[in-house]
């Protein structure tokens, strides 16, 4: 052996103590939370060894991680909240619909750095039932990729190739179900003991009645109920979501042993963020509606624990789209502020732009963003428009009724307007699982032609157009803005309409969120762009925002966000400030005619010099000769401080 071979081999031999020095310190660290999250779920005589287990498998699990995605939890950790930055822009995509599948994708990472989109989520990639399987969200694996994407080694590559551009990647954990097939579920439907305890598996219907009498139920229409007769086994098992999609129970703590071993076996494929797939159902409970339950929180806290020894650059995403005041306690409470999860969805915004651009008004999104509490400091939301799935009118009723709206009745105006009940209404978008028990409903369709593209570009209608893009504009300005991540939703970049093709497909046409589960339309890109196309548009323009974005650390999220009232009940006004005294002021016209606001008080935060603005987005500056600022319908300003 010469003498560089000696050193290398030494200096790899001190860089693997290290790595294990640190683990040891993490799991010090961290030992005290685990034991006492561990015997707060588990605190059974006969769970003890379990926790034995549990201490062996976290060290296991390390030993099994590979040595590159090791060096990155190291620089990670050191790096901080390194998630806040202005610099991370998503998008969300199906890999077969983008361009069919892992190698396709690879080829089209150019694509992304053009737009400046450096975060990709892809929706869910392994092995599920070949019929219907909730796109994916019923899982046969949790690591094996499906043949139709390709092989572990395309996503191998992929991932490789992803770090080397500085990419992040985000994968489902669907850790509430598995699939009827999935091979747990199969060893119980053959009877074997072991696995159906990994269930809620009841011999007869008594247990499942009760349970019934406060579960709501997430698809009425599709899958009534929340339990699936097994006839070979006579068993009744609980499936909250669809009746192939079988509740995992944690109540047993082998359940959370294996499947903290399956999530790591997919964070090992290279993966930076986990969406924790309908994390509010992790905990049942008799006599409660089973969502949100402590027990559920302290579960996803042992699942963070557990990560932050054997994988603490890892980052999870709260997908819990529930109530404002309920999403906020995913980031943890108490002493396990920031202990929980890293990032959550921001549902509440979301749902609430949507309701702003129903009501042409503010008034419900500026209330609720004064009374919910702020986030905590080191957590994030994920801020998007939309997404795979539908829109739920998630508002506070009590804030609805302090408006003076009576909450039914907005939610049936709301349901009426996007769903293609009110004739004057731009938006063509579907009612998804309207519920006549309750009068509950949600709404599918894509971005564009729930705001008006699609109705408009059949209408031949120019304005109607214009009026589409600015509005799909002004939201995803807001999303750039407002602090976290924004996630676009591939399509929405080139103003995607309705994919009305799942109708015609036996296994998709029940359920209507495939509405805007879009192929990629590369036809639109590849053909020279003309700008007088909606598509290239919208695609300039949230290129251009993206670009503005990352220019302005401002936009960082480790920045306060200032929420102001501007005296207009049709404008959202919030300020973006750091520490240095830089400063952008967002606003945005939800109004279809133009919209003005008194100006002085921007003149003392600093917006407004000799009477001009200067905006960042148009690269305009105005002067404001009679006091008063401006917008266009549906225009977005960035005011740089002067
Ligand atoms: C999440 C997914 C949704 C899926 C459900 C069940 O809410 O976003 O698409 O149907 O979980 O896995």
């Amino acid at each position: 052996m010469n003498q560089a071979h000696v050193h290398k081999v030494l200096t790899l031999q001190h860089k693997t103590q290290d790595a294990e020095a640190l683990f040891e310190q993490r799991l010090a660290a961290n030992l005290g939370f685990i034991q006492r999250l561990f015997f707060k779920l588990y605190g059974q005589p006969e769970h003890v060894p379990y926790f034995d287990a549990l201490l062996e498998r976290l060290s296991e699990l390390f030993k099994g991680r590979p040595k590159a995605l090791k060096k990155l939890d190291v620089e990670r950790v050191k790096a901080g909240n390194w998630y806040q930055s202005e610099q991370i822009v998503g998008m969300q995509l199906y890999v077969e619909h983008f361009d069919k599948d892992l190698k396709g994708l690879h080829q089209k990472l150019p694509y992304f750095e053009e737009l400046g989109v450096n975060f990709l989520h892809l929706m869910p990639l392994m092995t599920r039932p070949s019929g219907e399987s909730d796109g994916g969200y019923a899982v046969n694996s949790y690591h094996k990729v499906d043949s139709k994407y390709g092989t572990q080694k395309d996503l191998l590559d992929l991932t490789q190739a992803m770090r080397a551009k500085g990419m992040y990647l985000m994968l489902d954990f669907v850790v509430n179900h598995t699939s009827e097939e999935y091979p747990w579920a199969k060893k119980a439907l053959k009877g074997v003991k072991k696995y159906q305890d990994y269930y809620y598996m009841y011999a007869d219907d008594t247990l499942p009645k009760e349970f019934e009498k406060s579960l709501p139920e997430v698809f009425p229409e599709t899958s009534p109920g929340n339990f699936t007769y097994q006839s070979e086994i006579d068993r009744w098992v609980m499936t909250v979501f669809n009746h192939y999609q079988w509740d995992l129970n944690y109540t047993n703590p082998e359940v959370f042993l294996e499947m903290l071993s399956n999530l790591m076996d997919m964070v090992n494929l290279g993966v930076d963020f986990v969406r924790f797939d309908a994390l509010a159902f992790l905990w049942k409970k008799m006599g409660t509606i089973s969502q949100n339950l402590p027990e559920a929180h302290e579960l996803v806290q042992l699942f963070r624990m557990s990560l932050q020894v054997i994988a603490p650059g890892t980052i999870l995403l709260a997908e819990a789209i529930v109530a404002p005041r309920d999403i906020l306690k995913y980031f943890g409470e108490g002493h396990m502020q920031g202990n929980e999860c890293e990032v959550a969805y921001n549902a509440s915004l979301m749902a609430l732009l949507w309701n702003s651009i129903a009501t042409k008004k503010t008034l419900l999104l500026q209330k609720t963003l004064e009374r919910i509490p702020d986030k905590p400091k080191e957590c994030t939301w994920l801020n998007y428009v939309r997404c795979h799935d539908d829109i739920g009118l998630g508002y506070d009723d009590q804030l609805i009724e302090e408006i003076g709206w009576n909450p039914f009745m907005h939610r049936k105006f709301l349901l009426d307007y996007y769903c293609q009940r009110l004739q004057w209404s731009p938006a063509t978008g579907l009612l998804f699982m309207y519920n006549p028990k309750t009068g509950d409903g949600r709404i599918t369709g894509s971005a564009a032609s729930l705001l008006g593209l699609e109705k408009a570009l059949k209408e031949k209608h120019l304005p109607k157009i214009q009026t589409a893009i600015a509005k799909i504009t002004l939201l995803h300005g807001i999303i750039m803005a407002y602090g976290g991540i924004p996630m676009l939703y591939a399509g929405d970049e080139i103003a995607t309409l309705n994919d009305y093709s799942f109708l015609k497909e036996a296994d998709k046409k029940e359920d209507g969120r495939w509405v805007n589960r879009p192929k990629q339309n590369w036809k639109v890109l590849e053909e020279p762009r003309n700008k007088k196309k909606p598509q290239i548009t919208v695609f300039e323009s949230l290129k251009a925002l993206i670009s503005l974005r990352k220019k302005h650390p401002v936009f960082a999220d480790s920045n306060p966000k200032v929420l102001h009232y501007s005296g207009n009940d049709h404008l959202l006004v919030f300020e973006r400030i750091d520490d240095e005294g830089s400063g952008i002021l967002v606003l945005a016209n939800f109004d279809e005619v133009p919209q003005a606001v008194e100006a002085g008080w921007m003149t003392k935060l600093g917006y407004l010099n000799e009477g001009k603005a200067k905006d960042l987005i148009s690269g305009k500056s105005y002067t404001m000769s009679s006091g008063l600022l401006e917008l266009e319908p549906y225009q977005l300003m960035w005011l740089a401080k002067s």
